[in-house]
Protein backbone atom coordinates (compact mmCIF):
# COMPACT_ATOMS: atom_id res chain seq x y z
CA UNK A 1 0.00 0.00 0.00
CA UNK A 2 1.12 3.15 -0.75
CA UNK A 3 0.55 6.72 1.39
CA UNK A 4 0.46 10.07 0.94
CA UNK A 5 0.49 13.42 2.76
CA UNK A 6 -0.79 16.72 2.60
CA UNK A 7 -1.02 19.78 5.10
CA UNK A 8 -4.03 21.91 5.73
CA UNK A 9 -3.58 25.76 5.50
CA UNK A 10 -4.80 29.00 6.78
CA UNK A 11 -4.10 32.41 4.89
CA UNK A 12 -3.17 35.10 7.49
CA UNK A 13 -3.32 37.74 4.68
CA UNK A 14 -4.74 37.75 0.99
CA UNK A 15 -7.19 35.28 0.19
CA UNK A 16 -8.74 36.67 -2.98
CA UNK A 17 -6.34 39.16 -3.81
CA UNK A 18 -3.72 36.18 -4.65
CA UNK A 19 -6.05 35.63 -7.48
CA UNK A 20 -5.00 39.22 -8.99
CA UNK A 21 -0.99 38.83 -8.41
CA UNK A 22 -1.18 40.11 -5.01
CA UNK A 23 1.40 38.93 -2.50
CA UNK A 24 -0.52 36.80 0.15
CA UNK A 25 1.06 35.09 3.23
CA UNK A 26 -0.16 31.66 4.30
CA UNK A 27 0.93 29.21 6.82
CA UNK A 28 0.38 25.44 6.44
CA UNK A 29 -1.47 23.85 9.58
CA UNK A 30 0.11 20.87 11.86
CA UNK A 31 -3.09 18.66 10.56
CA UNK A 32 -3.31 16.67 7.69
CA UNK A 33 -5.08 14.77 4.92
CA UNK A 34 -3.58 10.77 4.71
CA UNK A 35 -4.28 9.43 1.01
CA UNK A 36 -3.58 5.97 0.56
CA UNK A 37 -3.91 3.84 -2.46
CA UNK A 38 -3.98 0.55 -3.27
CA UNK A 39 -4.67 -2.78 -5.56
CA UNK A 40 -8.05 -3.48 -6.17
CA UNK A 41 -10.35 -5.13 -9.03
CA UNK A 42 -12.69 -1.74 -9.34
CA UNK A 43 -11.87 1.78 -8.85
CA UNK A 44 -13.19 2.67 -5.81
CA UNK A 45 -12.84 6.37 -3.72
CA UNK A 46 -13.75 6.25 -0.29
CA UNK A 47 -13.51 9.55 2.08
CA UNK A 48 -13.24 8.60 5.50
CA UNK A 49 -11.80 12.88 6.00
CA UNK A 50 -13.79 13.89 8.91
CA UNK A 51 -15.47 17.15 7.75
CA UNK A 52 -18.04 19.74 8.85
CA UNK A 53 -21.64 18.61 8.12
CA UNK A 54 -22.72 18.23 4.62
CA UNK A 55 -19.12 19.18 3.43
CA UNK A 56 -18.83 15.83 1.59
CA UNK A 57 -22.37 16.51 -0.22
CA UNK A 58 -21.36 19.75 -0.90
CA UNK A 59 -17.89 19.40 -2.31
CA UNK A 60 -18.93 16.06 -4.13
CA UNK A 61 -18.60 16.87 -7.48
CA UNK A 62 -15.49 19.24 -6.91
CA UNK A 63 -13.80 16.20 -5.50
CA UNK A 64 -14.42 14.25 -8.61
CA UNK A 65 -13.51 16.77 -11.36
CA UNK A 66 -10.16 16.93 -8.95
CA UNK A 67 -9.65 13.74 -9.38
CA UNK A 68 -10.01 13.63 -12.88
CA UNK A 69 -7.65 16.10 -13.71
CA UNK A 70 -5.32 14.61 -11.40
CA UNK A 71 -5.37 11.59 -12.94
CA UNK A 72 -5.36 13.43 -16.21
CA UNK A 73 -2.14 14.70 -15.40
CA UNK A 74 -0.24 11.96 -14.43
CA UNK A 75 -1.27 9.70 -17.00
CA UNK A 76 -3.14 7.44 -14.85
CA UNK A 77 -5.98 5.38 -16.44
CA UNK A 78 -8.03 3.77 -13.42
CA UNK A 79 -9.82 1.77 -16.09
CA UNK A 80 -6.92 -0.41 -16.63
CA UNK A 81 -4.94 -0.18 -13.50
CA UNK A 82 -7.93 -0.33 -10.87
CA UNK A 83 -6.62 0.92 -7.25
CA UNK A 84 -8.55 2.12 -4.06
CA UNK A 85 -8.10 5.63 -2.80
CA UNK A 86 -8.49 6.37 0.45
CA UNK A 87 -8.36 9.40 2.44
CA UNK A 88 -8.16 9.57 5.64
CA UNK A 89 -6.30 11.55 8.49
CA UNK A 90 -7.12 14.69 11.64
CA UNK A 91 -7.56 17.52 9.07
CA UNK A 92 -11.21 18.65 9.61
CA UNK A 93 -12.61 19.53 6.17
CA UNK A 94 -14.45 22.40 5.85
CA UNK A 95 -13.92 25.79 3.77
CA UNK A 96 -10.57 28.11 4.45
CA UNK A 97 -8.79 24.88 5.17
CA UNK A 98 -7.07 24.16 2.37
CA UNK A 99 -8.49 20.80 2.50
CA UNK A 100 -9.04 20.30 -1.36
CA UNK A 101 -5.16 20.86 -1.98
CA UNK A 102 -4.24 18.66 1.05
CA UNK A 103 -6.32 16.12 -0.59
CA UNK A 104 -4.87 16.54 -3.89
CA UNK A 105 -1.00 16.39 -2.24
CA UNK A 106 -1.87 13.57 -0.14
CA UNK A 107 -3.22 11.94 -3.14
CA UNK A 108 0.00 12.87 -5.66
CA UNK A 109 2.34 11.63 -3.33
CA UNK A 110 0.51 8.43 -2.62
CA UNK A 111 0.18 7.69 -6.38
CA UNK A 112 4.06 8.54 -6.89
CA UNK A 113 4.93 6.12 -4.02
CA UNK A 114 2.51 3.19 -5.77
CA UNK A 115 3.76 4.01 -9.30
CA UNK A 116 7.46 3.83 -8.28
CA UNK A 117 7.56 8.25 -9.83
CA UNK A 118 9.64 9.68 -6.92
CA UNK A 119 8.30 12.68 -7.85
CA UNK A 120 9.88 15.91 -6.33
CA UNK A 121 8.13 18.53 -4.41
CA UNK A 122 7.73 20.93 -7.16
CA UNK A 123 6.06 18.25 -9.49
CA UNK A 124 3.77 17.36 -6.74
CA UNK A 125 3.04 20.87 -6.43
CA UNK A 126 2.07 21.19 -9.85
CA UNK A 127 0.25 17.96 -9.83
CA UNK A 128 -1.70 19.78 -6.76
CA UNK A 129 -2.28 22.72 -8.32
CA UNK A 130 -4.11 20.77 -11.28
CA UNK A 131 -6.30 19.09 -9.09
CA UNK A 132 -7.02 22.56 -7.35
CA UNK A 133 -8.64 23.53 -10.73
CA UNK A 134 -11.41 21.23 -10.02
CA UNK A 135 -12.46 23.32 -7.00
CA UNK A 136 -11.40 27.02 -7.91
CA UNK A 137 -11.19 27.32 -12.23
CA UNK A 138 -7.89 30.13 -11.73
CA UNK A 139 -6.20 28.64 -8.51
CA UNK A 140 -4.11 31.05 -6.99
CA UNK A 141 -2.17 28.25 -6.13
CA UNK A 142 -1.34 29.33 -2.49
CA UNK A 143 -3.03 26.46 -1.52
CA UNK A 144 -1.10 23.63 -2.93
CA UNK A 145 2.23 24.99 -2.34
CA UNK A 146 1.24 25.39 1.44
CA UNK A 147 0.12 21.55 1.36
CA UNK A 148 3.16 20.81 -0.33
CA UNK A 149 5.48 22.51 1.08
CA UNK A 150 4.49 23.04 4.93
CA UNK A 151 5.63 26.10 6.36
CA UNK A 152 4.93 30.05 6.13
CA UNK A 153 5.05 31.24 3.13
CA UNK A 154 4.75 34.73 1.25
CA UNK A 155 3.42 34.00 -2.19
CA UNK A 156 2.84 35.89 -5.32
CA UNK A 157 1.44 34.01 -8.24
CA UNK A 158 2.75 34.77 -11.62
CA UNK A 159 0.12 35.79 -13.96
CA UNK A 160 2.11 35.82 -16.87
CA UNK A 161 2.26 31.84 -16.08
CA UNK A 162 5.92 31.46 -14.84
CA UNK A 163 6.76 30.06 -11.92
CA UNK A 164 5.12 32.42 -8.62
CA UNK A 165 7.32 33.63 -6.16
CA UNK A 166 7.15 31.60 -3.12
CA UNK A 167 9.47 33.10 -0.06
CA UNK A 168 10.22 30.84 3.37
CA UNK A 169 9.36 33.62 5.68
CA UNK A 170 11.39 32.58 9.21
CA UNK A 171 9.79 33.86 12.71
CA UNK A 172 11.49 33.72 16.24
CA UNK A 173 8.70 30.96 17.17
CA UNK A 174 5.46 30.02 16.01
CA UNK A 175 2.68 31.67 17.09
CA UNK A 176 -0.94 30.39 18.56
CA UNK A 177 -4.03 30.37 17.09
CA UNK A 178 -7.23 29.32 17.22
CA UNK A 179 -9.71 28.45 13.82
CA UNK A 180 -13.25 29.21 14.69
CA UNK A 181 -15.37 27.30 11.92
CA UNK A 182 -18.82 28.56 11.37
CA UNK A 183 -20.27 25.41 10.15
CA UNK A 184 -21.05 26.67 6.76
CA UNK A 185 -19.06 25.69 3.48
CA UNK A 186 -18.93 28.00 0.63
CA UNK A 187 -17.72 27.03 -2.75
CA UNK A 188 -14.81 28.84 -3.95
CA UNK A 189 -15.50 28.97 -7.81
CA UNK A 190 -18.70 30.85 -7.48
CA UNK A 191 -17.20 33.42 -4.50
CA UNK A 192 -14.09 33.77 -6.43
CA UNK A 193 -15.82 34.60 -9.48
CA UNK A 194 -18.59 36.94 -7.87
CA UNK A 195 -15.64 39.15 -6.71
CA UNK A 196 -14.79 39.06 -10.43
CA UNK A 197 -17.64 40.40 -11.03
CA UNK A 198 -17.70 42.76 -8.57
CA UNK A 199 -14.92 44.52 -9.01
CA UNK A 200 -15.34 44.98 -12.50
CA UNK A 201 -18.80 46.73 -11.48
CA UNK A 202 -17.50 48.97 -8.79
CA UNK A 203 -13.24 49.80 -10.12
CA UNK A 204 -12.84 52.56 -8.17
CA UNK A 205 -13.96 50.80 -4.71
CA UNK A 206 -11.91 47.61 -5.73
CA UNK A 207 -8.76 49.94 -6.85
CA UNK A 208 -8.72 51.69 -3.22
CA UNK A 209 -9.45 48.23 -1.48
CA UNK A 210 -6.34 47.18 -3.36
CA UNK A 211 -4.37 49.45 -2.79
CA UNK A 212 -4.84 49.58 1.06
CA UNK A 213 -4.68 46.05 1.27
CA UNK A 214 -0.80 45.88 -0.42
CA UNK A 215 0.07 48.18 2.66
CA UNK A 216 -1.50 45.59 5.00
CA UNK A 217 0.41 42.91 3.48
CA UNK A 218 3.78 44.73 3.37
CA UNK A 219 3.17 45.73 6.29
CA UNK A 220 2.22 42.45 7.92
CA UNK A 221 5.43 40.90 6.65
CA UNK A 222 7.47 43.28 8.93
CA UNK A 223 5.51 42.73 12.17
CA UNK A 224 5.72 38.60 11.46
CA UNK A 225 9.87 39.36 11.59
CA UNK A 226 10.19 41.58 13.99
CA UNK A 227 7.42 39.58 16.38
CA UNK A 228 5.68 42.19 16.93
CA UNK A 229 2.05 40.39 17.66
CA UNK A 230 -0.24 43.33 18.73
CA UNK A 231 0.83 45.11 15.08
CA UNK A 232 0.38 41.72 13.32
CA UNK A 233 -2.97 41.78 14.71
CA UNK A 234 -4.03 45.07 13.91
CA UNK A 235 -2.98 44.36 10.50
CA UNK A 236 -5.16 41.27 10.39
CA UNK A 237 -8.62 43.06 11.73
CA UNK A 238 -7.79 45.58 8.93
CA UNK A 239 -7.15 43.04 6.22
CA UNK A 240 -10.77 41.58 7.51
CA UNK A 241 -12.34 44.96 7.18
CA UNK A 242 -11.49 45.18 3.25
CA UNK A 243 -12.59 41.36 3.11
CA UNK A 244 -16.24 42.50 4.67
CA UNK A 245 -16.07 45.45 1.93
CA UNK A 246 -16.08 42.85 -0.12
CA UNK A 247 -18.71 41.17 1.02
CA UNK A 248 -17.05 38.19 1.62
CA UNK A 249 -17.94 37.70 5.79
CA UNK A 250 -21.35 36.28 7.06
CA UNK A 251 -23.03 37.00 10.35
CA UNK A 252 -21.50 33.58 11.98
CA UNK A 253 -17.91 34.60 11.05
CA UNK A 254 -18.77 38.10 12.81
CA UNK A 255 -20.11 36.32 16.02
CA UNK A 256 -16.77 34.30 16.26
CA UNK A 257 -14.40 37.50 15.80
CA UNK A 258 -15.99 39.79 18.37
CA UNK A 259 -15.80 36.47 20.69
CA UNK A 260 -12.41 36.04 19.86
CA UNK A 261 -11.81 39.86 20.54
CA UNK A 262 -13.45 39.52 23.65
CA UNK A 263 -11.40 37.50 25.01
CA UNK A 264 -8.30 39.56 23.74
CA UNK A 265 -6.91 38.39 20.80
CA UNK A 266 -5.07 41.08 18.94
CA UNK A 267 -6.61 40.04 16.05
CA UNK A 268 -9.24 37.94 13.77
CA UNK A 269 -10.33 37.55 9.89
CA UNK A 270 -11.75 35.35 8.04
CA UNK A 271 -9.77 32.84 6.16
CA UNK A 272 -9.87 31.08 3.22
CA UNK A 273 -13.21 31.83 0.55
CA UNK A 274 -15.20 33.01 3.10
CA UNK A 275 -19.08 33.24 3.72
CA UNK A 276 -18.67 30.83 5.64
CA UNK A 277 -15.79 28.69 6.80
CA UNK A 278 -12.92 29.26 9.18
CA UNK A 279 -12.22 32.24 11.30
CA UNK A 280 -8.18 32.79 12.77
CA UNK A 281 -7.76 34.48 15.80
CA UNK A 282 -4.54 34.99 16.55
CA UNK A 283 -3.79 33.94 20.24
CA UNK A 284 -0.07 34.14 21.20
CA UNK A 285 0.26 31.98 24.41
CA UNK A 286 -1.50 28.66 25.80
CA UNK A 287 -3.41 30.57 28.38
CA UNK A 288 -4.73 33.08 25.46
CA UNK A 289 -5.50 30.42 23.09
CA UNK A 290 -7.22 28.46 25.85
CA UNK A 291 -9.28 31.39 26.80
CA UNK A 292 -10.19 32.61 23.31
CA UNK A 293 -11.14 28.85 22.28
CA UNK A 294 -13.16 28.05 25.03
CA UNK A 295 -15.35 32.04 24.34
CA UNK A 296 -16.01 31.13 20.49
CA UNK A 297 -17.00 27.32 21.93
CA UNK A 298 -19.36 28.69 24.79
CA UNK A 299 -21.05 30.65 21.77
CA UNK A 300 -21.58 26.85 19.66
CA UNK A 301 -19.06 26.81 17.51
CA UNK A 302 -16.32 24.04 16.62
CA UNK A 303 -12.62 25.33 16.94
CA UNK A 304 -9.23 24.23 16.24
CA UNK A 305 -6.11 24.83 18.50
CA UNK A 306 -3.01 25.34 16.31
CA UNK A 307 0.37 27.27 15.63
CA UNK A 308 1.54 28.76 12.22
CA UNK A 309 5.02 29.10 11.07
O1 LIG B 1 -11.22 28.45 0.91
P1 LIG B 1 -9.83 28.05 0.56
O2 LIG B 1 -9.03 27.63 1.74
O3 LIG B 1 -9.77 27.04 -0.54
O4 LIG B 1 -9.05 29.35 0.00
C1 LIG B 1 -9.38 29.97 -1.22
C2 LIG B 1 -8.50 31.16 -1.42
C3 LIG B 1 -8.89 32.07 -2.58
O5 LIG B 1 -7.95 33.14 -2.58
C4 LIG B 1 -10.28 32.63 -2.39
C5 LIG B 1 -8.83 31.37 -3.92
C6 LIG B 1 -7.44 31.04 -4.39
O6 LIG B 1 -7.34 30.28 -5.36
O7 LIG B 1 -6.45 31.57 -3.84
Amino acid sequence: MARGEGFGKVILFGEHFVVYGLPGIASAVGDKTIATVEKSDKYEFIDNRPATEGYKDKKQGEIERSMKLILGFMKIDVEKTPVKITLSGELFCTSGIGASAALATSVARAFSEYFGLNLNDEQINRISYEGEKGSAKTPSGIDNTCATFGGLLWFEKNLGGGPNRIDLIKIKQPIGIVLGSTGLSSVTSEVVEDVRKAKGEEQEKYERIFREYVEVVNEGKKALESYDLEKLGELMDKNHSLLKEMNLSCEEAEEIIGAAKSAGAPGAKITGTGRGGYVITLTPGKELQEKVAKTIEAKGYRVLKTTIG
